[in-house]
C-alpha cells in the first residue's frame, strides 16, 4: 500500500516497520500468491510425454484468448470519482478493503499465470501463449481495482507486493484443481452481483460493479482452459486420491470464501445482499455448474455427465453443510474475540487451542460427510464451451 492515504484510511496490505521497512501483515484468510514445480509443468505439457493433450482443442482456445472480447470494457469515466466521495464513514472503509483484496487476489493470478507463459514457452508454446494472454486479462483486472484504490486517493504497490508476499508452494497437480474452483468461483461471485444490481439499482453505490457482466466472461474462460488442462492429465482425475482431493480442496476453498465474506458482512448489506445467501448461492452453482460447463445452453444430460470434472465434489445442498459452515463462523468469531484482548500472548495460545481443535473438528466433519461421486469422466467427449 502506497502512502498517499491517511493511516484510518489505509486498510490491511502493508504498514511500516520501525526501521522504515514495510512488512505485510499475513493471515491465513487473506488472498495468497501461489508457485508451483516449474520443471514438473513443463514435463506435463510436453505433447512428446503426455499423449493427452489434444493441441487441436488449446489451439480453438488459444483463439479465443486472442480474440481478446474484452480489449476495450475497462474504460473508466467520471461517475468512479463521483460516487468513491459519496461513499463515507465505515462503507468507504470496507470499499477500500474490497478493492484491496479483490486488487491483491487479480494480482496473484497475473503473477502465476505470467510465469506459467514464460516457463512454458519452450515445452509447449500454444499453452503457454494462453497463459500469457490470461496473465494479461488479470493484469486488467487488477489495474481496473487499483485505479478504483486511486479514486479513493490509495494505491496498492504491486511492485511491491511482487517481492514482499510469501509466495506459498503448491504442486501442478493442486494449482489446477485450486485455480480451476477460484475461477470457476470468481465467475458465481461477480455475475452474482451483476445481476443483483441490475435488478436493485438503488444498491449501485460505485460503478465497478456495472464492468463484472463482461469481466466474468473472462474467468470463465479461464476456468475453462483449466477444465480442458486438467483432462489432459487424467492421472489427477481418476484414481481415488483425485477423489480425495477434489473434496478436500473444495471445501477448503468454500470454508475460506464463507469465513472470508462472514467477517465482511457490511460490505454485503451495503450493497443489499445477505452474506450467507450469497455465499451459498455462489457455493451451490460453481458445483452444480461445474458438472454442466454451457449452463444457458441445452445441455442434456449427457453432456453434464461428461463434463464432469471433479471425480467427488461435496453435497454442497445438504442443509447440514451449511450448518457446519455456520458453526465455523460462530468458532471463528471466538478466535477474533480471543485475538482482541488484553491477555498476554501465552494466554491468548491457551484459549486459542480448543477453539483451533473445535474448528479442525468441523472441517473434519464437513470433509467426511456422503460426497456427490461424480462418476467416472468420459474426458474423450467433453467439450468445453464458454457462457455468453
Ligand atoms: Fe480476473
Ligand atoms: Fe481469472
Amino acid at each position: 500500500m502506497s502512502a498517499t492515504s491517511s493511516p484510518s484510511e489505509s486498510a490491511t496490505v502493508s504498514r511500516k516497520k520501525k526501521g522504515g521497512k514495510k512488512e505485510i501483515q499475513e493471515s491465513l484468510l487473506t488472498p495468497r500468491f501461489y508457485t508451483t514445480d516449474f520443471d514438473e509443468m513443463e514435463q506435463l505439457f510436453n505433447t512428446e510425454i503426455n499423449k493427452n493433450l489434444s493441441m487441436a482443442e488449446f489451439e480453438a482456445l488459444l483463439q479465443e484468448f486472442k480474440t481478446d472480447f474484452n480489449q476495450t470494457h475497462f474504460v473508466r469515466n467520471k461517475e468512479f470519482k463521483e460516487a468513491a466521495d459519496k461513499l463515507q464513514g465505515p462503507l468507504r472503509q470496507i470499499f477500500v478493503e474490497f478493492l484491496e483484496r479483490s486488487c491483491t487476489a487479480e494480482f496473484s493470478g497475473f503473477l502465476l499465470y505470467k510465469e506459467l507463459g514464460r516457463r512454458l514457452k519452450k515445452t509447449n508454446p500454444v499453452v503457454a501463449e494462453i497463459f500469457s494472454l490470461m496473465s494479461r486479462d488479470e493484469a486488467r483486472h487488477a489495474g481496473f481495482l487499483n485505479k478504483g484504490l486511486s479514486d479513493f486517493n490509495l494505491a496498492l504497490d504491486l511492485g511491491f507486493l511482487t517481492k514482499a508476499r510469501k509466495y506459498t508452494f503448491f504442486k501442478p497437480k493442486f494449482i489446477f484443481y485450486a485455480t480451476y474452483l477460484s475461477e470457476k468461483i470468481g465467475y458465481w461471485r461477480y455475475i452474482t452481483i451483476y445481476r443483483h444490481l441490475k435488478e436493485n439499482p438503488e444498491y449501485q453505490c460505485y460503478p465497478i460493479f456495472k464492468y463484472f457482466e463482461n469481466w466474468c466472461q473472462d474467468e470463465n474462460r479461464h476456468g475453462d482452459f483449466f477444465s480442458a488442462l486438467m483432462k489432459a492429465q487424467p492421472q489427477f482425475l481418476n484414481d481415488w486420491q483425485a477423489k480425495l482431493w477434489s473434496r478436500f480442496f473444495c471445501l477448503s476453498v468454500y470454508v475460506t470464501m464463507y469465513l472470508n465474506d462472514c467477517q465482511r458482512t457490511a460490505f454485503y448489506e451495503g450493497i443489499g445482499l445477505d452474506t450467507k445467501e450469497f455465499d451459498m448461492h455462489v457455493i451451490i452453482e460453481t458445483l452444480s455448474k461445474h458438472i454442466s460447463i454451457n449452463p444457458l445452453k441445452k445441455a442434456n444430460k449427457r453432456n453434464r455427465t461428461t463434463a464432469r470434472i471433479f471425480p467427488a465434489v461435496l453435497d454442497v445442498e445438504n442443509p447440514e453443510f451449511k450448518r457446519k459452515l455456520d458453526r465455523m463462523v460462530e468458532i471463528n468469531q471466538q478466535l477474533i474475540a480471543v485475538g482482541e484482548t488484553e491477555d498476554i500472548p501465552f494466554v491468548k495460545n491457551l484459549k486459542r487451542i480448543p477453539l483451533i481443535a473445535a474448528l479442525a473438528s468441523e472441517i473434519l466433519a464437513a470433509y467426511l460427510m456422503k460426497p456427490v461421486e461424480s462418476g467416472s469422466v468420459d474426458l474423450a467427449e467433453f467439450e468445453p464451451q464458454l457462457v455468453y
